[in-house]
């Protein structure tokens, strides 16, 4: 393929903003779009090209924005349209890309739509949602659970039904059997597209469509009493349907309708289930998201396999892409340490494939202690002990060593992070060996050379805790060694190569000449130019 005819997103790395955590312009505490826009030259100069924004529409909060009580509108608390448009303008002018999230799966149950719904049973809209009668019992209608914790349907006593909801209760799912639920979704579609938005991340994709008789779905056999109470079934038959595809290659249709726009699906799935997200013909969605650095004990033969399963199983055309961290999960620095934070960061942005950034961790920001008064998070107050809170991965992004670490003038909503004072982009930014400086050359490194961006991937054999691979586009060659231990490692590939070391998780390195096999120091990262005519 000529280099020109990649596209964007395919080129590019994509940042997640959190955007109550990101920058607050206004003093209330919470990030909004004004405060975004002040720091998009921080974006530009680092290197990013795609910026996905978690949901900024009008929403109760009760699962802080994936509630959409509207879904083309702004929340108050972000700004309005006006900031909006402002943003995209400003993001455009930077040649960079705008992202939205899309949640399509449930709405707020103070959304319009629910609200006539749930009115009366023979309401114009009850189809809209997923109304069933009691079990003979007077039960729910089957055992489908919510994520959030407990039974996956309410009971509506002026209607005599329940309603299904995967999350909150006050997150009731939409039926996307219904073609004017999904005209409506489309339409949303629409309306951001012609506003000029670069694309969508789906937020639950493999939600969507649910088995249409309600059969229940299997019990866990690996469940027990410390897992969420979600764990106790299979969600065979409450999620991915094969239906699910009739839905995505229709919203890939809308997308397709505007130049160069991008789809992302949300799914947690294997891998096996996850390629087919792909589309036939590849016509589903561009990117369904691959979490397995998230879900894989940091073990180098664990994530080598992972790797190349992941490569083996990606239809022909599909595009391959990684994420290191997200607003769910714990985040990287706190999960691997601190050191090694480095050379995971070196993973995700020399692999094959689109890599998405999540804010903060670009600085090593870690996992912050929330004490019990302050949890904001629902899944972690519906089951307490159990629910894993997700704000310790949302706490505000530190800019500088000033009050609030430049976030906020007011009280901010989730507190900082201790150490901010140290670890903040203000002090990091041209600090060599900090975790900011490294991330901004390795991003710059990235996008220069083809070989890392759209290169092919050459798996090295390797063994230990040694991970190696090659990354190669016409006449360069990059070799990538990564240590995910702190021990000392030999690597003894089958072959001969001589390069220089371009870029380091420790800069000593930085310039030199190596060749053949090497002693590799405990959390050393290593990105070599191979000089390829003398022995390739
Ligand atoms: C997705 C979001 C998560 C949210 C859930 C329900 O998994 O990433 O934050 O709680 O969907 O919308
Ligand atoms: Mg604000």
């Amino acid at each position: 393929m000529m280099y020109k005819n990649y596209l964007w997103w395919q080129k590019n790395v994509i940042y997640q903003i959190y955007p109550r955590s990101f920058n607050d312009s206004d003093g209330d505490g919470i990030g909004d779009l004004q405060g975004i826009i002040k720091k998009l030259d921080y974006l530009n100069d680092l290197g990013i090209v795609g910026v996905w924004i978690s949901p900024i529409y009008p929403s109760p909060m009760a699962d802080f924005g994936y509630d959409v009580s509207d879904y083309t509108g702004i929340h108050e608390m972000f700004g309005d349209m006006k900031d909006f448009d402002e943003l995209l303008k400003e993001i455009h002018k930077r040649d960079m890309k705008l992202i939205l999230d899309l949640v399509p799966n449930h709405s707020s149950d103070k959304h319009p739509w629910f609200i006539e719904s749930k009115s009366s049973k023979n309401n114009p809209k009850r189809d809209w949602y997923i109304w069933k009668d009691p079990a003979p019992d007077g039960g729910p209608p089957n055992n489908w659970l919510s994520v959030f914790g407990g039974s996956g349907w309410e009971y509506d006593e002026a209607t005599g039904q329940y309603y299904y909801h995967a999350f909150l209760k006050e997150q009731p799912d939409l039926n996307w059997r219904n073609p004017e639920v999904q005209n409506a979704m489309l339409n949303v579609m629409k309306f951001w597209l012609e506003k000029g938005v670069d694309g969508f991340r789906v937020d639950v994709m493999w939600h969507m469509i649910k088995d249409a008789k309600l059969r229940d779905d299997p019990p866990n056999p690996d469940h027990n009493e410390k897992l969420n109470s979600y764990s106790r079934h299979i969600p065979a038959y409450s999620t991915d349907q094969d239906e699910v595809h009739d839905i995505v290659r229709k919203m890939r249709k809308v997308v397709d309708s505007y130049k160069e726009r991008l789809l992302i699906g949300e799914i947690y799935l294997p891998i096996s289930k996850l390629v087919r997200y792909y589309g036939e013909d590849n016509k589903g969605a561009h990117l369904p998201f691959n979490f397995q650095l998230l879900q894989l004990p940091w073990e180098a033969s664990k994530i080598e396999a992972a790797i190349n399963e992941y490569e083996g199983a990606l239809p022909p055309e599909g595009w391959p892409n990684w994420v290191l961290g997200n607003h769910d999960k714990s985040r990287i620095a706190t999960r691997v340490g601190k050191e090694q934070a480095k050379v995971a960061a070196m993973l995700l942005l020399t692999l094959r494939g689109t890599p998405t950034v999540y804010y903060g961790d670009e600085l090593g920001m870690e996992d912050v202690d929330i004490p019990e008064d302050k949890i904001q998070d629902p899944q972690a107050l519906n089951e307490p002990g159990v629910g894993q809170s997700r704000d310790p991965e949302r706490t505000p992004m530190q800019w500088d060593d000033s009050e609030n670490a430049g976030f906020t003038t007011g009280e901010p909503w989730l507190p900082l992070m201790k150490n901010f004072r140290e670890v903040n982009v203000k002090k990091q930014w041209d600090e060599e060996g900090s975790m900011l400086h490294f991330h901004r050359r390795l991003l710059h490194l990235r996008n220069k050379e083809p070989a890392l961006h759209v290169g092919d991937h050459l798996p090295v054999y390797t063994e230990n805790n040694l991970l190696s691979y090659m990354r190669s586009y016409n006449d360069k060659l990059f070799l990538i060694i990564l240590n995910l231990k702190n021990s000392e490692e030999n690597f003894t590939p089958g072959f001969f190569w001589k390069g220089e070391v371009k870029l380091s998780t420790h800069p000593e390195f930085e310039g030199k000449e190596m060749e053949g096999a090497l002693r590799i120091k405990g959390d050393l990262g290593l990105l070599i130019e191979v000089i390829v005519n003398e022995y390739t």
